[in-house]
C-alpha cells in the first residue's frame, strides 16, 4: 500500500520530538533511533504489500539477459559485466508525485561501477531532456560510495551535487525517493532530505515543470569518472557487479495525452498540496543535519566553476 502525506506526517511528529532530545547527543544514533521509531509507528504503511510484478509497471531497456528477478518477482537484479551493463523503464509517464525505491547496491570491489536511477522525459541523452538523477557511485572494497544528484533541464544540467551516507548502501535495501511538484523537487533517502532544489515561481531555465517523467534505472561501466576522478578504474575480474531493487512505489500524475487532469494544478493531491511545497519543521531538521555532515560537493558553492552562480543557486531551501 502506498504512504499517504498525512502518514507521513504522523510519523514526522513523532521524529520532531525526538529530535529535540537528542540532536546535539549523536545526530547518528538520533538518525537510526528515529528511523526505527518510523518504521514501528509507520509499519502498517511501511510494509508494501502491494505484489505488483516487474511487468506491471516496467520493461528492459537493453541487455534482458543482464536483468534477473527473485523466485517471488519482488527483488530485481541488474548486474553489469565486461560485455555490457543493463537498464529498466516504466511504461508510464509521470508529471509530479512521490517517487519511491528500495536499492541495495554492488558491494565488494565496485570502483568504476555507477548505478543510476532517475527521472528523464525520454529514453536517451535527447538535447532537450529534462532529467533528475540519483547516480551511485562506487568504490574500492571498504571505500565510501557517494551519491550524485542532478537535475536538467531542456538538456542543461551542471547541477551535480555530492553527498557521503550515513550507512552502507550495499548492506541492506535502502529506499531512495524524489518528490517533485511545481514548487520545488527534494531528493530523499530513508525519508531524509538530502537535497533540496526550489522553483521560484517564475518561467526560468533552471526548473523542470513542463514535460512528464519516466522513471528507469540502469547500472554501467563509469570508469573515466566515476572512482576519484576516474583514478580507480573498474577490476572486471570482480564482475558481474548487481545492483538489487524492490518495492517501488509511485503516487503520482500519470501521464495521458494531451493532458491529464491530475496536472492542472488542482491541490486535490498530496504531492501538490501545500504542506508539500516546502519541508516541514522535522525535515528541516534532519537536512540541516546533512548539510553540515554529508555534503561533499555543492555546485552552487563552486565560485571557480561559476564564477557567476546560476540564477537557481540564490533560492532559499528553507522556505
Ligand atoms: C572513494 O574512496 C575514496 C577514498 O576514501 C574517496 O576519496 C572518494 O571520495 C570515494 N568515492 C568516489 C566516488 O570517488
Amino acid at each position: 500500500m502506498p504512504i499517504t502525506f498525512s502518514e507521513i506526517h504522523v510519523c514526522l511528529h513523532h521524529h520532531k520530538t525526538i529530535d529535540k532530545m537528542e540532536r546535539w547527543v549523536s545526530p547518528m544514533g538520533t538518525l537510526f533511533f528515529i528511523a526505527a521509531l518510523i518504521a514501528v509507528s509507520c509499519s502498517s504503511s511501511g510494509a508494501a504489500d502491494s505484489k505488483t510484478s516487474f511487468e506491471d509497471n516496467f520493461s528492459i531497456m537493453w541487455s534482458e539477459n543482464h536483468f534477473k528477478t527473485s523466485e517471488d518477482g519482488q527483488i530485481w537484479y541488474l548486474s553489469l559485466d565486461n560485455d555490457t551493463g543493463c537498464g529498466f523503464q516504466t511504461k508510464q509517464r509521470y508529471r509530479f508525485g512521490w517517487f519511491s525505491m528500495k536499492l541495495k547496491l554492488v558491494g565488494g570491489d565496485s570502483a568504476g561501477v555507477v548505478t543510476a536511477y532517475y527521472m528523464c522525459t525520454e529514453n536517451g541523452a535527447g538535447p532537450e531532456r529534462d532529467e533528475l538523477d540519483f547516480e551511485f557511485l562506487g568504490n574500492r572494497t571498504g571505500q565510501p560510495y557517494l551519491i550524485q544528484t542532478n537535475v536538467y533541464k531542456n538538456g542543461t544540467g551542471n547541477r551535480e551535487m555530492r553527498h557521503s551516507l550515513w550507512f552502507d548502501p550495499t548492506e541492506d535495501f535502502h529506499s531512495y525517493s524524489i518528490l517533485w511538484n511545481d514548487h520545488q523537487i527534494v531528493f530523499f533517502v530513508d525519508r531524509v532530505p538530502i537535497r533540496v532544489f526550489k522553483n521560484n515561481g517564475e518561467a526560468n531555465n533552471f526548473f523542470p515543470n513542463e514535460k512528464p517523467m519516466y522513471l528507469f534505472s540502469s547500472i554501467w561501466n563509469a570508469d573515466d569518472w566515476a572512482t576519484r576522478g576516474g583514478l580507480e578504474k573498474t577490476d572486471w575480474k570482480k564482475a558481474p557487479f548487481v545492483s538489487s531493487y524492490k518495492e517501488f512505489s509511485v503516487e503520482g500524475c500519470q501521464w495521458e495525452d494531451p493532458y491529464p487532469a491530475c496536472v492542472s494544478t488542482t491541490t486535490k493531491n498530496w504531492w501538490d498540496q501545500y504542506d508539500a511545497w516546502h519541508l516541514s519543521e522535522a525535515q528541516k531538521m534532519d537536512y540541516a543535519w546533512v548539510q553540515r555532515n554529508l555534503v561533499i560537493y555543492d555546485y552552487c558553492k563552486d565560485n571557480e566553476r561559476f564564477p557567476t552562480l546560476p540564477n537557481e543557486c540564490s533560492l532559499s531551501p528553507w522556505a
